[in-house]
């Protein structure tokens, strides 16, 4: 027994500890808006660019979001020259970085913006360019020179098996250097791909964060599908996220052509419950009013960025026919002792639709609940727990609450009424 405990007591100790990301990491990726858009001369504004991230840079700060904490502007896949420089060092594409990227780490950095960079663990990136085996200390002291403070670690390329011991190397290379950079692994994600069962102990203890499965596409099918994956393994995932090492569905949809208001928040609402990294993928200059203020939700945010850093569950779900169907419940628990709860409807027909749960369905604690929408549309109501609680949920929506416990508030009045009652009796 005294062994069993011991075990779980250090497989629960070991995580990796380079003082990043004690809350989930919040920032923007060029990846799902912008892909491998390389022709500047078409496609000016879309083109993966020092422009491109210059003028992202500059409506993080200026639109708030640097504020509302996305702090880190990544560069994914596609920002190479095809070919190594002779001196065998990596190369930024001469036409669309025509400053290098110490001058736009400079930039971003003046900003007041962290700088993420991706490369690929194998011999080529996804798209093409070149990857980093066989020169993983010289890619690295370059990043070391470029000053970036975020690496997003690809998987293409490369025998998923051969992950157990690569990214943990790679990771200890950038341990040494020591400049903390935030270690973004895609190691189980490819490892999930080939039905492997991927040692999530030993991801979070190398990694900050790790994307477990699929790139997520911009559409509602791809997003609940993602959702539904992340659902049913959650048994064997959730309890490894924590300060400092998270799970990653990947990046937020929101604002782009894919998703309906209701369906960004959606996603907005289960990321948070997730404690899922929150990383946009949108062109901020056009993205309309309505979708930027899901993400600059602060509320929201914060149930994201909550200091327990406990991934919540979906703890409730319907998948057929009749009253209920479609519906799932998530919950996620909170460092001040409340719950935040996301009602999800993967209902597309119809209209709202009302349904109502026990606190055994939601398993909350049988108590009074002050209960306040997060997306702020109903007044903030009171729940005993004794009667069901009522949702209506827009078809392919969420309802999204924080339930704040009201037990202290009662206590006090029973001592008021006590201490009454002994007056009078007195
Ligand atoms: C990487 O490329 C080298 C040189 O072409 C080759 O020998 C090696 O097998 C490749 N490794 C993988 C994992 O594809
Ligand atoms: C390197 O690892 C040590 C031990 O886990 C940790 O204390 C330190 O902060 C790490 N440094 C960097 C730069 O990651």
């Amino acid at each position: 027994m005294l062994v069993v405990w011991l075990f779980s007591l250090l497989s629960t100790a070991y995580a990796l500890d380079n003082g990043l990301a004690l809350t989930p990491p919040m920032g923007w990726l060029t990846w799902e808006r912008f892909r491998c858009i390389t022709d500047c001369k078409k496609y000016p504004n879309e083109c993966i660019s020092e422009d491109l991230i210059k003028r992202t840079a500059d409506l993080m700060v200026s639109d708030g979001y640097l504020d509302a904490g996305y702090e880190y502007l990544g560069i994914d896949d596609c920002w190479l020259e095809k070919t190594r420089g002779e001196d065998g060092r990596m190369v930024p594409d001469k036409n669309r970085f025509p400053s290098g990227m110490k001058a736009l780490s400079d930039y971003i950095h003046g900003k007041g913006l962290k700088f993420g960079m991706y490369e690929d663990y194998g011999n080529k990136t996804c798209a093409g360019y070149p990857g980093v085996l066989g020169n993983e200390k010289i890619d690295i002291d370059t990043f070391v020179e470029w000053e970036i403070d975020y690496l997003k670690l690809d998987g293409c390329y490369i025998d998923p098996k051969a992950m157990d011991e690569g990214y943990p190397n790679f990771g200890k290379l950038l341990n040494a250097t020591g400049r903390p950079i935030l270690y973004s692994c895609s190691w189980p994600a490819y490892q999930e791909d080939k039905s492997m069962r991927p040692n999530y102990g030993s991801i979070a203890e190398h990694c900050n964060l790790w994307r477990n499965w699929d790139d997520i596409e911009d559409s509602w099918a791809s997003l609940t599908k993602i959702m539904n994956w992340f659902g049913d393994n959650q048994d064997r995932m959730a309890s490894h996220a924590g300060p400092g090492h998270w799970n990653d569905p990947d990046m937020l949809l929101i604002g782009n052509f894919g998703l309906s208001v209701d369906q960004a928040r959606v996603q907005m609402a289960v990321w948070a419950v997730l404690a899922a990294p929150l990383l946009m993928s949108v062109d901020l200059a056009t993205i309309r009013p309505e979708f930027k203020e899901i993400l600059l939700n602060k509320d929201i945010i914060a149930v994201n960025q909550d200091e327990l850093g406990k991934q919540g569950l979906r703890v409730w779900q319907k998948k057929d026919y009749g009253l209920r169907s479609k519906l799932e419940v998530w919950k996620r628990e909170l460092h001040d002792g409340s719950f935040a709860m996301a009602f999800v409807s993967q209902r597309e027909d119809g209209i709202p639709y009302a349904a109502s749960f026990t606190n055994e369905e939601m398993q909350l604690p049988k108590q009074t609940f002050e209960v306040h929408d997060l997306y702020k549309e109903e007044p903030v109501r009171s729940w005993s727990g004794s009667e069901g609680f009522e949702v209506r949920i827009n078809p392919s929506g969420v309802k999204f609450y924080k339930f704040i416990p009201k037990k202290t508030v009662e206590i006090a009045d029973i001592t008021v009424k006590l201490l009454v009652n002994n007056q009078v009796n007195n």
